[in-house]
């Protein structure tokens, strides 16, 4: 039997893999810009890590997590998501400490024992961005201007910023019993999620998908209007520097996010054509989470991007085109010929060229149409009339051109310097 890969887990390969690439390069070079450094940190972590951080409330930690003993029962996790385990190692590393340390990005796999979909897998990557020790709302707005920009920098067009504010420990617990008090009027109604998170977490029912509920919480009060002055003049001023950089928002008094550890500035980046999992990104603040997991109390802000929603609303843009074209596609028609370049292929290699070679001695017509499927820009061709002069036919495969180019000692420096020469 064939053994084949785990569901909701993708292998990626070209020609998407090339536009992978490009993206990630894409977020490396802007998040350069914006001062912020790689950390990479490992898949896996200890299971309590991600209880304590993201809620044991949540639907990640009760239902979506890869928790499992190792060999000795210490109970591991797969990472759902970045920005805990970069806490944690912000924190072992006191790495609050370095004063130009305050900017964190990092991209790679997390996973979630979710019921794949469109857009929703068990295995995805985020590019994920946290900035840590600052509390004023100039740093919610670029952390957002920085989200959409890097997007509309993919080319995606047609994406919507979606913000709202949280409160803070001071004006949430009041707000949350308020909440509990007109929800419970509706006890019976709800549906079996939302019955449970009544007493548990009151505030996900703003995200039950089920029409009833979403009856329900359209009258319910909204945390919004509940703000303790301090968070009223943040979340003020976190309109004001957007709207200083024109970068467009909608406040959504209905937004609350799947994770517990936010407070004050809560967003997400929604886009059509994803079908029920619309957010291509979200994010936040979460001025607690240093302390609850043990550390210095220090402020921070920061998002995550999925790659797998960013791809499809990409999908017109994946084009063979993104993948490089061989510069050069060595046809050799006999062995000897073969033994002739096999050096001089290695050697334009080690200059920067791409080089590919026919491996096997078919017939011309074979090699060529192979040569033409790679999409090669020259193509070098060695056979027995050659071989006995001394050359090979050199064709430029764009122009149909071909010229006779002497095998010697020289032939490499003439192959850099016509190629070169082409390209000006
Ligand atoms: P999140 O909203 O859970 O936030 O995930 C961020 C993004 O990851 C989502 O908007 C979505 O594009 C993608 N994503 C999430 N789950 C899946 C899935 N099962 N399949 C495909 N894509 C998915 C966080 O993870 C926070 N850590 C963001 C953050 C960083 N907040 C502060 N700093």
């Amino acid at each position: 039997m064939v053994v084949s890969a785990i569901k909701g887990m993708s292998d990626i390969y070209s020609p998407e893999v090339e536009v992978w690439r490009e993206i990630e390069e894409k977020a490396r070079q802007l998040f350069l810009r914006f001062g912020f450094r790689e950390i990479r940190t490992p898949v896996v972590e200890k299971a309590e890590l991600f209880a304590r951080s993201i809620g044991e409330d949540t639907d990640i930690v009760q239902k979506e997590m890869y928790t499992f003993p190792d060999r000795k029962g210490a109970l591991l996790t797969l990472r759902p998501e970045a920005t805990a385990s970069i806490v944690r190692a912000i924190i072992q590393h006191r790495l609050h400490n370095i004063p130009t340390m305050g900017k964190f990005f990092t991209i790679g796999p997390m996973f979630r024992y979710e019921r794949p979909q469109k857009g929703r897998y068990r295995q995805f990557h985020q590019i994920d961005a946290e900035v840590i020790g600052f509390e004023d709302p100039v740093v919610d707005a670029e952390a957002m201007y920085l989200a959409m920009l890097f997007l509309e920098e993919t080319g995606l067009r047609n994406i919507e910023l979606r913000i709202n504010s949280l409160g803070c420990s001071l004006c949430r617990p009041p707000y949350k019993k308020r909440l509990v008090e007109y929800l419970k009027n509706y006890e019976t109604s709800f549906c079996k999620d939302c019955a449970r998170r009544l007493n548990s977490n009151p505030l996900r029912v703003f995200d039950c998908k089920v029409p009833g509920c979403r009856e329900i919480v359209s009258g319910a009060p909204k945390v919004t209007d509940s703000l303790c002055e301090h968070c009223r003049q943040h979340f003020e001023k976190v309109c004001f520097y957007l709207d200083e950089v024109k970068c467009g928002y909608k406040h959504d008094r209905n937004l609350v996010r799947g994770l517990d550890y936010y407070n004050r500035t809560a967003f997400e980046i929604v886009a059509g054509g994803l079908g029920a999992q619309n957010a291509v990104g979200g994010g936040g603040r979460y001025d607690g989470l240093f302390a609850e997991l043990g550390g210095p109390d220090i402020p921070a802000v920061g998002f995550a991007i999925g790659m797998e929603r960013l791809m499809i609303l990409l999908k017109a843009e994946v084009k063979k085109e993104r993948v490089k074209r061989p510069d050069i596609y060595f046809i050799a028609l006999n062995e000897e010929a073969r033994e002739k370049f096999f050096g001089l292929a290695q050697n334009l290699r080690k200059r920067g060229l791409y080089v590919e070679l026919g491996y096997e001695l078919r017939s011309l017509k074979s090699q060529m149409r192979r040569a033409n499927k790679f999409g090669s820009s020259h193509v070098i061709i060695v056979g027995e009339s050659e071989l006995e002069k001394k050359t090979a036919i050199l064709r430029n495969m764009d122009t149909k051109e071909q010229s006779e180019l002497p095998l010697d000692n020289n032939t490499e420096q003439v192959l850099i310097e016509k190629l070169s020469k082409e390209n000006e």
